[in-house]
């Protein structure tokens, strides 16, 4: 017979709000899906960060840094750009802390991220995504307005901020080197605002010099381009949230990662539903780009040892898109 369990009173404690269990995600290793291939590979599951992606570490320490710094005040407002998973982490941190959170989001991404932020108490305007960056309607323009009209606001520009990339380097990078014991040769993650790889990066370079940080980018987006030739070209459209991106930002530190590989939407999709059904790990269309990627680097660097990869976010807020057979029919990708 089982043993019954009484709670004893310091059962109860707890812990203090749900932003404390932010960070030190789990890495499985991929078995089915990476079959023949030299190099083992690992995947670090940010889904398991408690409103479901990588930027709740960043959204953390953005406002944070807001509150220390005295820019944030009590009962203030948080104004930021995102592609969803931005905004649903400042979401769930404002509602944690009390502030208002007034969200940026290109009408691209998916319903399923509005709902989100939305249910966080979060408040969302959606600019047009057919316009270029310096465009009075585009996110960036419309972000900086609303600080200008609303009293008691921040811009955290998780873009051009510092504390992007440092809060990888403080937790994300530190996180991978200890779950690996530095046996590690690679890593591989996807590039939006570029705060994840170049964090990583500049961690993992400082303990092993000769690891290979490989960053993924969107085919279509401008960044990769720019970091084949240094110049500066016009995005166009693709599907996949959350990388790429239509300018040069400042979280995006080149210097940081070795090398830049692109992936079509179609690849990107097609390998994130194989994931799930290979390996049961049900995770955002930007993993399946980050996996192809890493595959491709895993032969052209020809790589033999560990590689951890990571799988930004949750497949729950792309129910309506990749993992829809008619909407994957309907774009041509199945
Ligand atoms: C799904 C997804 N993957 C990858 C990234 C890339 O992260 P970063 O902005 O740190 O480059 C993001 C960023 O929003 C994302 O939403």
């Amino acid at each position: 017979m089982r043993e019954k369990k009484t709670l004893k009173k310091q059962d109860l404690k707890g812990i203090p709000n749900i932003s404390k269990l932010i960070g030190n995600t789990p890495i499985v290793p991929l078995k089915k899906i990476t079959s023949g291939i030299p190099a083992k590979i690992f995947a670090k599951l940010e889904m398991y960060n408690p409103a479901g992606s990588l930027k709740d570490r960043l959204a953390n320490a953005l406002i944070e840094n807001a509150e220390q710094s005295g820019q944030l005040k009590p009962g203030g407002t948080v104004i930021e750009v995102t592609s969803g998973n931005t905004g649903i982490a400042v979401a769930m941190v404002c509602a944690i802390k009390g502030y208002h959170a007034l969200l940026v989001m290109s009408d691209k991404n998916s319903q399923e991220k509005q709902n989100m932020m939305k249910l966080y108490g979060a408040e969302l305007v959606l600019t047009p995504h057919t316009v270029q960056p310096d465009d009075p309607r585009s996110n960036y323009s419309v972000a900086e307005m609303l600080v200008k009209k609303t009293p008691n606001s921040i811009y955290l520009n998780q873009y051009d901020n510092p504390a992007n990339i440092d809060c990888h380097y403080r937790t994300t990078g530190p996180e991978i080197w200890e779950q690996t014991g530095g046996d590690i040769e690679c890593v591989v993650a996807g590039a939006g605002t570029g705060g994840t790889i170049s964090g990583i990066g500049r961690y993992l370079k400082q303990k092993k010099p000769s690891i290979k940080i490989i960053a993924i980018d969107s085919q279509g987006s401008m960044l990769s381009h720019y970091f084949r030739t240094g110049e500066i070209i016009k995005a166009k459209h693709y599907e996949v949230e959350g990388i790429g991106s239509d300018k040069l930002i400042k979280a995006m530190d080149f210097s940081a990662i070795d090398d830049m590989i692109a992936i079509s939407d179609k690849e990107s999709f097609l390998t994130t539903r194989k994931i799930a059904q290979l390996e049961g790990i049900f995770c955002g269309g930007s993993s399946g780009a980050v996996l192809a990627g890493a595959i491709q680097a895993v032969e052209k660097y020809k790589i033999t040892g560990n590689v951890v990869i990571i799988f930004a976010d949750s497949g729950n807020r792309y129910l309506s898109k990749l993992y829809s057979d008619k909407w994957m029919e309907d774009k041509g990708y199945i």
